[in-house]
């Protein structure tokens, strides 16, 4: 039986890519995401077309129990989740604090934390009883710069950010890694950035900064990183990364 490698918000962008990383490592690959039905059978053909395995699930992360029940119906059908990959956003584009509702804020937390907080509760105690699994987190420049117009995703993608330390300090004795991946620059995503930008902006910015300029973070680079994560030893185990592009500025310094 192969290892699962278990990721929660699987678009072409990081998610897929992580997810078809795996796969190329003999892992079984569980993709899933809100809507685009086709866009996940495409990246599920992608994967069995390099020799890999997966199967994708439609599920909306903030429906109670959807990440629950996957979790459960996962273990029981497919394998043991050995890797969980949380990689919802929160970014809802710059809203002033009067244009941000009480709705928007509390949406923002929903997807940003309390996602994070239900998918934890779902695998931690699988893991432990195994005495090993991996837990790896997508964050934003976010989680550690608040900024004018953020206040919704500045505070969800921080409050990730603790939700990740505590997660560490409480399960990493126990056998499970826990690495929160600070993505502090554009990723070459459509299904995120593509579509907050719109079709003619996003491929403006393709052609001036993304591509063979590497100056949008390629997503299959990205998941890379992720990979070798996964596969650190536990005497060297890392908590917390950052990744940008070349020709990015850090969050630090600007
Ligand atoms: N893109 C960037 O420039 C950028 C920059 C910094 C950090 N990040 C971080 O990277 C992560 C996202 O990666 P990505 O941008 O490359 O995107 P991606 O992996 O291409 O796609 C993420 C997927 O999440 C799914 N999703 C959204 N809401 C959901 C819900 N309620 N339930 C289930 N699935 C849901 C969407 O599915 P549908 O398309 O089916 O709705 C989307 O395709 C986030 O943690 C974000 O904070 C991204």
């Amino acid at each position: 039986m192969k290892p699962v490698c278990l990721v929660i918000g699987a678009g072409a962008g990081i998610g897929g890519n992580v997810a078809r990383r795996f796969a190329q490592e003999d892992y079984h690959a569980c993709l899933c995401r809100r809507s685009d039905e086709d866009g996940l059978h495409r990246m599920i053909e992608d994967i069995e077309n390099e020799g890999g395995s997966a199967s994708g699930f439609i599920l909306n992360a903030i429906e109670d129990n959807s990440i629950e029940e996957r979790v459960a119906a996962v273990e029981a059908d497919i394998g043991p989740i050995e890797v969980a990959v949380y990689n919802l956003g929160a970014q809802i584009g710059d809203r002033a604090l009067k244009d941000t509702t009480y709705k928007a804020f509390e949406m923002g937390w929903r997807l940003g934390t309390f996602g994070l907080f239900r998918l934890a509760s779902a695998v931690c105690p699988l893991m432990e009883e195994r005495g090993k699994g991996v837990i790896l987190v997508t964050s934003a420049t976010a989680a550690v710069r608040g900024n004018g117009g953020q206040h919704s995703h500045t505070a969800a993608m921080a409050g990730r950010r603790m939700l990740c330390q505590s997660l560490n300090a409480e399960f990493s004795p126990k056998g499970i890694h826990v690495a929160h991946i600070l993505i502090d620059g554009a990723v070459d995503a459509p299904d995120t950035l593509g579509k907050m930008l719109g079709p003619e902006k996003f491929q403006q910015l393709r052609e001036t900064r993304g591509m063979e300029h590497d100056g949008l973070m390629l997503p299959a680079r990205i998941a890379d990183t992720y990979y070798h994560l996964a596969q650190q030893h536990r005497s060297a185990w890392t908590f917390e990364i950052d990744m940008r592009s070349f020709s990015d500025r850090p969050w630090w310094n600007h």
